[in-house]
């Protein structure tokens, strides 16, 4: 088959890199992709957002099976309209995908079908001062959120009732433009965070693989928040039992709710949990791999990816299972200094090759260029390296030797990726 993956980022060179190995596949086609994607992938000088040129292009080259990686493709119904061309598509129709684009909708999902989440109240613009209330009447920390699409930065979790009330004030008076016309103030949930990847059919679910994400920008979880800074997989706080009961209690109840209110949910759920003591309890669902978590997922799948793509866009999942190669993988981002601010383009990256011959290391590029035989980078962040092990300790050791052979005095990488939950401190050494 012929496939077209929507995107640009390191998550979605991995999804190529796996696609291109599938025996099913013939040629993979990245829209628009970057330098490092073009080594797996055909590049198409086409946005990822540009929804009638990608369908116009799927058609004319005869796309069997286009996979969406970021969520504002499918937000703006990219799916639906691909639907309409008679094109096989991964990833939710655009009222699916409200399970991402609009945290109010999630809650009210999850409580009309008794899914575990945190309790919580929605409040539009014109209650303010109902917001206000119900805000300072709560326990700290309580959490306040945009309910649209706020590129990350929608959730405050408030120590105080001034910084809630702040945020309630921030949302209200446009902070998340139309994003936060309406906010979700819920319970503040104690325990570890992991999330979860399921693949879906609409009425089936097959799980992916589990991740932990770094979001803060530097060492020990401090800084600004990110898209993700590293990932690890397995979670290391999910059990198999844990999973088993994520996908039993959460993920499943789900996809019979949507499918039972006509909006049948198919593509990739991201279920983004917190393991507390009474167990998993649903925090937010993204409706697409995450980045870089697909970065550290996909290598530990051992079922051919194109397999299953084709299983979920056909609707039969119910009669596939995925196998996992028995290691973990530990992905490090590397990012030019600045980010998530506002970076410099244009520097040069070293070592690349020298670092994708480490032993059980992969590099998958978010953002580079290439000139005339030089790695340049081409936005914030612009690698992944992930290095796979027996165990997590051996999956990082290798992930931070690779990543100290890349010479990249504008770049930096956190040190402590995993370092939690192996008890360990930083590894320090060159980049960063
Ligand atoms: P979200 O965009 O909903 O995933 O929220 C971003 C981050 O805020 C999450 O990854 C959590 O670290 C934190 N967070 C969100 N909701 C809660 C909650 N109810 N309790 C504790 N932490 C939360
Ligand atoms: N790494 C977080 C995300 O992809 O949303």
């Amino acid at each position: 088959m012929r496939v077209l993956v929507v995107g640009s980022g390191a998550r979605e060179h991995a999804l190529c890199w796996s696609l291109a190995a599938s025996p099913l596949v013939k040629t993979v086609h990245c829209a628009p992709g970057n330098a490092g994607i073009a080594r797996d992938a055909e590049l198409v000088p086409i946005a990822a957002d540009a929804v009638d040129e990608l369908v116009a292009y799927a058609r004319s080259e005869r796309i069997d099976l286009v996979v969406v990686g970021p969520e504002r493709p499918l937000v703006l119904g990219l799916v639906d309209r691909l639907a309409d061309a008679g094109i096989r598509a991964i990833g939710p129709t655009a009222a699916a995908a409200r399970l991402e684009g609009s945290k109010a909708f999630t809650k009210a999902l999850c409580a009309r079908h008794g899914i575990p989440t945190a309790a919580f109240r929605v409040f539009e613009a014109k209650e303010r001062a109902a917001a206000r209330a119900h805000v300072a009447a709560q326990a700290m920390p309580v959490v306040v959120k945009a309910d649209g699409l706020a590129a990350g930065k929608g959730v405050t979790v408030a120590a105080t009732v001034e910084e809630a009330l702040a945020a309630v004030d921030a949302a209200f008076d446009g902070a998340f433009g139309e994003a936060g016309a309406r906010i979700v103030v819920e319970e503040f949930l104690e325990g570890e965070e992991a999330s979860l990847f399921a693949l879906c059919d609409g009425r089936d679910a097959l799980l992916l693989g589990t991740a932990q994400d770094h979001k803060r920008a530097f060492d020990g979880d401090r800084g600004p928040n990110t898209g993700g800074m590293g990932a690890c997989s397995p979670a290391p706080p999910l059990t198999p039992a844990l999973v088993e009961r994520a996908m039993d209690e959460i993920v499943r109840p789900t996809l019979a709710a949507m499918a039972s209110e006509g909006t049948p949910f198919s593509g990739i759920l991201y279920a983004g949990l917190m393991i507390g003591r009474a167990g998993p309890r649903l925090v937010e669902y993204n409706v697409r791999m995450g980045d870089p978590e697909c970065q550290v997922v996909l290598p530990r799948l051992m079922t051919d990816l194109g397999q299953l793509l084709l299983g979920a866009a056909d609707g039969m999942l119910r009669r596939m299972s995925a196998r996992f190669y028995p290691r973990h993988t530990l992905g490090v981002v590397l990012a030019t200094r600045g980010y998530p601010g506002p970076v410099e383009r244009g520097s040069e990256l070293r070592g690349l090759e020298a670092a994708e011959a480490c032993e059980d290391v992969l590099l998958f590029h978010a953002a580079t260029r290439r000139q005339g035989g030089r790695w340049l980078a081409d936005g914030g962040r612009v690698l992944t390296v992930v290095g796979s092990g027996a165990s997590l300790a051996e999956a990082r050791a290798r992930a931070y030797a690779a990543v100290d052979r890349i010479d990249w005095p504008e770049g930096f990488c956190r040190r402590d990726i995993g370092a939690r939950a192996l008890g360990a401190a930083a590894d320090r050494s060159r980049v960063g």
